[in-house]
């Protein structure tokens, strides 16, 4: 087996890699809230204030940084005002988007902001352009962050005095389609219009994210710099624009049709390949947010992301349903990776989503007490140790893969050094059917014995279920050797692996 070498610039620290782009997303969306974060206090399940123990205690443990609120989709129709006050007075809609089910908007901006403080990430709250007003968008930003006056002394009223601060704010989602089927030219102007009464309170300053492009969509982006960059004082009128891609298999087409776990060599390349689309994407974004802000200001924020499939049987289509397996994991892996390499760029992103919702890093059983992490979750545990460590260059001679016109790396790699002095290297192999030799070698460090993790699978469509919830999961990876001023290690087919040198 043919060795591929792995030069790792561990003297020549580069960007911080932002913290928020290992960041997750929470809609009302099938059984994400309502039976799956959320059991309600009265629940069997334990939990705190209505938010489930276990799943709260397995989201601090990947250290998420921020999670992205009501929408998606659900944003554009949601309107903050229904979701405070006493729960039992508060309208019950149907939930047009996802499922036709009645939302009874138990849980609301209270509600979310304490489980963003449970879990100790912040929130990224997403507002209602498509059939909301600035004024509806002013007031909750007022509501949630001004230290005095009727909207503080209202949020006061209902439970909390002190403001929360809330800094992430999406002005609208998806606006070029379920957020209001705008065109750019149309939306750039609408932003430049919500952003303007999008309020910084005193000790409160925000971060407005503008609705991005879907895929190579880069008129949109283009238009978006040109119109609402610069804003009418000359600073930039944006701090986030945002990115969304999902990977569809077997061919991008709608509705999907992949299967989650059923698959073969060909299944498992799709993903492969059209997941690492999103580096061609990130590229195409970034040139055009070049041409307008040279100094990158304003980030890419690729706030959803994520595999995308059909959904499991017998379950609600409008729930967005679907198993997982060690194929996701890398894919997992390969979008933080992109996300790293580019860091200078993508300061935010969010995984979609994070219970019972497409790429999930849970799942929970229904109407039950049982709870799974997965292969996603995995990933997210290992690559934690880059939040806020600075990139170092990877220079790899790993061969190339090409399937169905699509080029992707056979090994994919990224590193940092954390403030502690440690380098954390992450990997991944994404051929199912053959493992990966490697050598590395880390510039002006001696080579030493890393503690090295790795998660890999039997068969390419291993998952975690209820009854087997540990068959995909971080184990110690064996085999690392030193050999003179290089570490060999072998990594197993499909799998994702981690290496720290303290
Ligand atoms: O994540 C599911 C949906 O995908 C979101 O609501 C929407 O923004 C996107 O199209």
């Amino acid at each position: 087996m043919p060795r591929a070498h792995l030069a790792i610039a561990a003297d020549q620290p580069g960007p911080v890699i932002d913290r928020h782009i290992f960041g997750h997303f929470a809609e009302h969306l099938g059984r994400c809230i309502y039976d799956g974060l959320w059991v309600g206090e009265g629940s069997p399940v334990p939990n705190t204030r209505g938010w489930r123990n276990d799943l709260v205690a397995a989201l601090r443990q990947i250290r998420v940084p921020n999670l992205r609120w009501p929408g998606g989709c659900f944003a554009d129709d949601y309107h903050w005002r229904e979701g405070i006050g006493p729960r039992a007075q508060r309208p019950r809609r149907i939930n047009a988007h996802w499922g036709g089910v009645i939302e009874d908007n138990a849980v609301g901006t209270h509600e979310f902001l304490d489980l963003c403080e449970q879990i100790g990430c912040e929130p990224y709250l997403a507002g209602n352009v498509g059939s909301g007003s600035p004024r509806e968008l002013r007031e909750w930003v007022e509501y949630c962050n001004a230290a005095a006056g009727t909207l503080a002394d209202e949020r006061a009223a209902n439970g909390r005095r002190e403001p929360w601060k809330v800094r992430l704010w999406g002005v609208g989602n998806e606006n070029w389609g379920c957020g209001g089927n705008m065109t750019a030219e149309y939306y750039a102007n609408e932003y430049r219009r919500f952003a303007t009464y999008t309020r910084d309170f005193p000790d409160a300053k925000i971060y407005r994210v503008a609705s991005g492009a879907r895929n190579d969509d880069y008129h949109w982006t283009d238009v978006l710099m040109r119109e609402a960059f610069q804003g009418p004082i000359g600073g930039p009128m944006l701090q986030g624009l945002s990115l969304h891609y999902y990977t569809v298999p077997p061919d991008e087409s709608w509705p999907p049709s992949g299967h989650a776990t059923e698959f073969d060599l060909k299944g498992w390349k799709d993903v492969m390949a059209i997941g690492w689309k999103m580096e061609a994407l990130v590229r195409g974004h970034r040139a055009v947010m070049d041409r307008y802000d040279p100094k990158a200001l304003t980030a890419l924020v690729v706030d959803e992301w994520g595999s995308w499939y059909a959904p499991t049987a017998g379950t609600n289509p409008g729930f967005l349903e679907q198993q997982q397996t060690v194929r996701d994991a890398v894919l997992a892996a390969l979008h933080l990776n992109i996300f790293i390499n580019h860091c200078e760029r993508v300061r935010v992103a969010n995984l979609a989503q994070t219970v019972n919702v497409l790429q999930a890093v849970a799942f929970t059983e229904q109407g039950g007490g049982r709870l799974v992490l997965t292969p996603t979750w995995h990933v997210f545990s290992l690559y934690a140790a880059h939040q806020g460590a600075q990139r170092l260059a990877v220079e790899s001679d790993a061969a190339s893969c090409k399937h169905a016109g699509l080029d992707y790396p056979a090994v994919s790699a990224t590193a940092s050094l954390a403030a502690d002095g440690a380098v954390n290297v992450t990997l991944c192999n994404t051929d199912s059917e053959q493992p990966a030799a490697l050598a590395l070698s880390l510039t002006g460090r001696a080579a030493t014995a890393p503690v090295a993790q790795v998660i890999a699978a039997k068969t390419p469509n291993a998952g975690n279920t209820f009854d087997q919830p540990r068959a995909v999961t971080a184990q110690p990876l064996a085999g690392v050797v030193l050999k003179g001023a290089t570490v060999q290690v072998t990594l197993p087919p499909g799998s994702v692996a981690s290496l720290r040198f303290a």
